[in-house]
């Protein structure tokens, strides 16, 4: 078992990754390998022209001591859809569940203890690799895990945050925006280091034909909670499909009662929101306090404490993951 916490999300190399190589039309049986380094073509498609795409999950250690996974067929799929979008060979979703489950289980001392939030960060990805000078999608690809254990994303009970709409797109109408491709990383960058040093923690996005929608915050999907029991969420083509969204969805709908609803929300129109909060693997949820567009400041419930629906939502998809709350929903995959 790890001696020392993790500290947020700095990388700490644990004893294996997994590596698989697409050649020929197939891939091959996949291994796990210590050395965390890639050797590859300079002229690489991953390197030239963004062909690439990515997943994040965790796996949680729960009071018994036993490891377990969250809607890992979920992130499978999505995996396919990014690496369809990129014109990638897809990984079919056995191999990839058996990847992760085999570099989780291979790097079991790297799960962290129950009862921090810490969790051992899940990192799988594909890149185009092989000589490729001329713009084409490649013929050699790399399908590899990266795993890293870190810390819950607030070191205390999450605080409410300050969010800046963003002057800057992170994807097209018909880009990528629905798909988990570096390029739209890239492209948020300056946008979130704008935010950061204007003193926010993050920027929302808002849509890139109109920029009066909510799309995006940050690298999370938005939802708010209005006075009359509603759940909302942006509906939008070019938004990542959040599984932690999904899972806050249904929760929302069959446990808390709340009517739930994907529709447009106008950025100029957040008062019948009283809470709202970014959701995403990595924070679960972080409590959004207040919006600036502008010159406008809109603030949600309240600057100190989450909002009431948001804490009971957030204690019931935390208790999930960690074992301490039934799994309502086969969402859950025991490491054997
Ligand atoms: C752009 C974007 N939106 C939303 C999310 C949240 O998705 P998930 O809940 O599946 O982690 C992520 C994180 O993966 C993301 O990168």
């Amino acid at each position: 078992m790890m001696k020392e916490r993790p500290k947020g999300f700095k990388y700490i190399k644990a004893s294996y990754n997994y590596i698989s190589y697409y050649k020929d039309g197939a891939w091959d049986e996949g291994s796990l390998r210590s050395d965390d380094t890639l050797t590859i073509s300079a002229t690489s498609t991953a390197l030239h022209y963004g062909q690439q795409c990515f997943e994040g999950l965790k796996a949680y250690r729960r009071k018994d001591g036993k490891i377990q996974l969250f809607r890992i067929e979920d992130n499978a799929i999505r995996f396919q859809k990014s690496c369809e979008r990129l014109v990638m060979p897809i990984v079919p979703i056995d191999k990839f569940i058996e990847a992760v489950k085999k570099t989780v289980k291979a790097n079991e001392d790297f799960v962290p203890d129950y009862g921090f939030g810490d969790t051992l960060y899940i990192r799988p990805f594909m890149i185009g690799v092989g000589n490729n000078l001329g713009l084409r999608p490649s013929s050699e690809y790399i399908f590899s895990i990266i795993v890293s254990p870190v810390g819950p994303y607030f070191s205390g009970p999450a605080k409410p945050v300050d969010m800046f709409v963003s002057p800057y797109d992170r994807a097209a109408p018909h880009g990528t925006g629905d798909v988990k491709v570096g390029g739209n990383y890239a492209a948020s960058l300056n946008a979130q280091l704008e935010a950061k040093k204007l003193g926010f923690a993050d920027c929302i996005f808002l849509d890139p034909k109109t920029h009066s929608k909510i799309e995006e915050v940050g690298v999370a999907n938005f939802f708010g909670i209005t006075k009359d029991k509603k759940y909302i969420t942006p509906k939008s083509p070019s938004i990542l499909n959040s599984i932690t969204n999904r899972s806050l969805k249904w929760l929302a709908m069959h446990v808390l009662d709340l009517q739930v609803l994907e529709q447009d929300i106008f950025i100029d129109e957040l008062d019948d929101f009283l809470e709202a909060g970014a959701c995403g693997t990595a924070a679960v949820i972080s409590p959004i306090a207040s919006i600036t567009n502008g010159t406008k400041k809109h603030v949600f419930f309240h600057h100190e404490a989450m909002g009431p629906y948001t804490k009971q939502l957030y204690d019931l998809l935390i208790g999930i993951q960690f074992g301490d709350v039934k799994d309502p929903n086969h969402w859950v995959m025991l490491l054997d």
